[in-house]
């Protein structure tokens, strides 16, 4: 007999063999073979000694081959968590990050705040959806709010993904409109919630293989500056929002006094910035 333990050793042998650090190896090969297995951690705890199905070996070395060239483990498995729940995502759709979680929960508060008060339910505008994990996670976390969440996105292949998400996760409410930055969504907006492309692509060649030789360039890469789709966002947001209204973005390490700059050019009244755990401004809410 074979067990699973000793094929998941040798899975994570051929990952350090192929530069990953032990405990990235020990990390991903734990979350392929559990994902082929179909077992909780629980189970991969307990029951790694036992006998391997006839195909666990087959499978989990297509998939260490694949990792070993830097493939992300959200595109091997096709799948990553976000906000709790899980979302399908391919390699036309940027993998989502733990750090969009804080513009939702920034974005989910400044809807709390608007509701008292409002004349009517607010009109959410995720602008750059890909997967569509912000648009879908608002729309299911305000569902007794009435409001009305539409998404973006100029990839129509991220677009099909963000609809299957919205369909699997109860969110079909959500509108989806394919084009550039707001396209043809219907106003007024309320707020225009985005994680824009934002990385310099003058930092690309310091850029983990991972990321660049994955994920898709339009969702990552904002010009030599990082900042050439949010020049193009904030403009286009001032004429787009209603009255109250907030244009809520992700932003890059360093690059929130730039933007904050833009906005007020641009004749927003306020601009808020929101520091994560490191004390690093990543989120910028700009009020009309
Ligand atoms: C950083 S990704 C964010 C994806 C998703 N919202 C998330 O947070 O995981 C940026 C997204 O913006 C889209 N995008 C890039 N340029 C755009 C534009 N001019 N108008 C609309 N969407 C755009 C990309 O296709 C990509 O899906």
């Amino acid at each position: 007999m074979t067990a699973v333990a000793s094929i998941a050793d040798a899975a994570v042998a051929r990952l350090c063999a192929a530069g990953c650090s032990r405990d990235d190896a020990r990390r991903d090969v734990g979350v392929l073979a559990r994902s082929i297995l179909q077992w909780s951690l629980a189970d991969w705890l307990a029951r790694s000694s036992t006998e391997a199905p006839a195909d666990f070996a087959t499978i989990l070395d297509a998939l260490v081959v694949r990792r070993a060239r830097h493939e992300p483990v959200a595109y091997l498995l096709g799948e990553k968590e976000f906000y709790g729940r899980p979302y399908r995502v391919t390699r036309h759709t940027l993998i989502p990050r733990s750090e969009t979680e804080g513009l939702v929960d920034v974005t989910l508060a400044w809807l709390r705040e608007r509701v008292e008060g409002a004349p009517r339910p607010a009109h959410v505008v995720d602008v750059g959806t890909g997967s569509g994990c912000i648009a879908i996670t608002l729309a299911l976390e305000t569902a007794t709010s009435g409001a009305m969440i539409s998404a973006t996105d100029i990839s129509a292949d991220a677009l099909d993904t963000a609809r299957e998400n919205a369909l699997r996760l109860g969110a079909d409410t959500v509108h989806f409109y394919l084009g550039h930055l707001l396209a043809d969504v219907v106003l007024p907006v309320d707020v225009i919630v985005s994680n824009p492309p934002y990385v310099p692509s003058l930092d690309r060649p310091s850029m983990q293989p991972d990321v660049t030789e994955y994920e898709p360039p339009t969702a990552l890469f904002g010009g030599d500056d990082g900042l050439d789709v949010i020049r193009q966002l904030i403009p286009e947001a001032r004429r787009s929002l209603a009255a109250g209204g907030a244009l809520i973005m992700e932003v890059g390490i360093s690059q929130a006094d730039a933007i904050a700059g833009l906005l007020e050019a641009a004749g927003f009244a306020g601009v808020e910035r929101h520091a994560d755990l490191q004390g690093i401004a990543r989120v910028i809410v700009a009020h009309l």
